[in-house]
């Protein structure tokens, strides 16, 4: 045995180690609003602890875990701990990467890990509602800046003729929408148009009819629990699907549902993290957009890499939604088709330097 190797390995598992359980303090600074907290200013850990209405034992062993992970910056000559700018647009904005959430949700589907065993072991599946809800909430935190950087300025203006009848006044599905952050957004941009967000998932329906409320597009945005194999209504102007698709049992019977529902002019488009590998059909795989008249749109996917999928989506018109995805290594090699739209100029690099992907230039 290589002694060297055993120390690399061991070295490589202690780092998961303290990275696991670093996961459990984003989470904490998630909940308790830390990061919105510091993004206010430098703080040593009593001051933060009166800024934040925290024990200052807590928040000093918090401050340090999150320096030395590189989270937090600290300033050893003033005591103090900070955000750069760049950290606070990804942990503190709610609209930028927002990534504590996504450690809610990392944690909350280990919540799950008794079942997830037992169905090791029986083949069983584990549902969407049988996870705790911080899946579900951190899934819309984690997901939603991505949509309001790209639904409405690029993946509706990407549809044929869909803006324009949005404006006018359209009818809008949003399948699988969870909380209903997308449902919501359309609703905003269209105030002529209606949207029905659908899930099986009742208790996500629940927090999206309160968001909507809150949003003040309730009267506009009604909701139904229903699966997208099953939900009512025809005729729609637009079916969405988001993130959703490969949560569903039977994404086939889901997009013969949705072309059903179209109006003859009618588009529906998805984003999906992986492809499912049970839909195959002659014009779209993992991600795109379909009409009712088949092979009449073209759609083209890459990447299964999450990374590249959630921030590289670009729409191409006319005809079709390309979402030009590139795992991180192929970024080098063309690099001109990724786009990004965050509003910040620090916010577009860091995510370059993150996910090996470029900005288109001008982009
Ligand atoms: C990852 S979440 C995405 C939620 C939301 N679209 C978003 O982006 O935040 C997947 C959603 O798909 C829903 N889902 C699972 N099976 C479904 C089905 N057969 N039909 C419609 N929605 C389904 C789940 O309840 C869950 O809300």
């Amino acid at each position: 045995m290589d002694h060297d190797k055993v120390m690399e390995f061991l070295g490589r598992v202690t780092a998961d180690m303290g990275a696991t359980g670093s996961a459990g303090l984003a989470v904490i600074g998630n909940r308790l609003g830390l990061y919105r907290a510091l993004a206010q200013g430098p703080a040593t850990p009593e001051q933060f602890a009166e800024r934040t209405g925290c024990h200052p034992r807590y928040l000093t062993e918090w401050l340090r875990n999150q320096a030395a992970g590189g989270y937090v910056g600290y300033d050893a000559a003033t005591g103090e701990f900070f955000l750069t700018e760049e950290q606070a647009f990804c942990l503190a904005d709610p609209n930028g990467p927002n990534v504590s959430a996504a450690f809610l949700a990392g944690l909350g589907y280990l919540r799950a890990e008794p079942q997830i065993t037992e169905a090791f072991r029986t083949g069983a599946g584990v549902a969407w509602h049988e996870h705790h809800e911080d899946v579900f909430i951190g899934c819309d935190a984690f997901y939603r800046p991505g949509y309001v950087a790209e639904l409405v300025p690029n993946w509706i203006p990407a549809l044929d003729g869909v803006d324009a009848k949005l404006t006018a006044g359209g009818r809008v599905a949003d399948l699988g929408c969870g909380l209903g952050s997308s449902a919501v957004l359309i609703a905003q941009a269209y105030p002529r148009t209606t949207v029905v967000g659908v899930d099986p998932h009742a208790e996500s329906i629940e927090l999206a009819r309160k968001k909507a409320a809150e949003a003040g597009v309730g009267d506009r945005v009604g909701f139904e629990v229903a699966t997208a194999q099953t939900f009512t209504g025809t005729d729609y102007d637009l079916v969405t699907m988001f993130d959703a698709l490969h949560d569903m049992g039977d994404p086939l019977g889901a997009a013969r549902r949705v072309r059903d529902a179209l109006a003859p002019e009618g588009r529906g488009c998805w984003s999906s993290r992986t492809p499912p590998t049970t839909w195959r059909t002659t014009s779209t795989r993992s991600a795109g957009c379909t009409t009712r008249a088949p092979r009449s749109c073209a759609c083209r996917t890459g990447s299964p890499n999450p990374a590249a999928t959630r921030w590289a989506r670009r729409p191409v018109r006319p005809r079709s939604v390309s979402w030009s995805l590139r795992p991180a290594s192929a970024a080098s090699a063309a690099p001109r088709r990724q786009r990004s739209t965050w509003s910040t100029r620090s916010g577009r690099e860091l995510l370059r330097r993150r996910s090996g992907l470029r900005p288109a230039a001008g982009g």
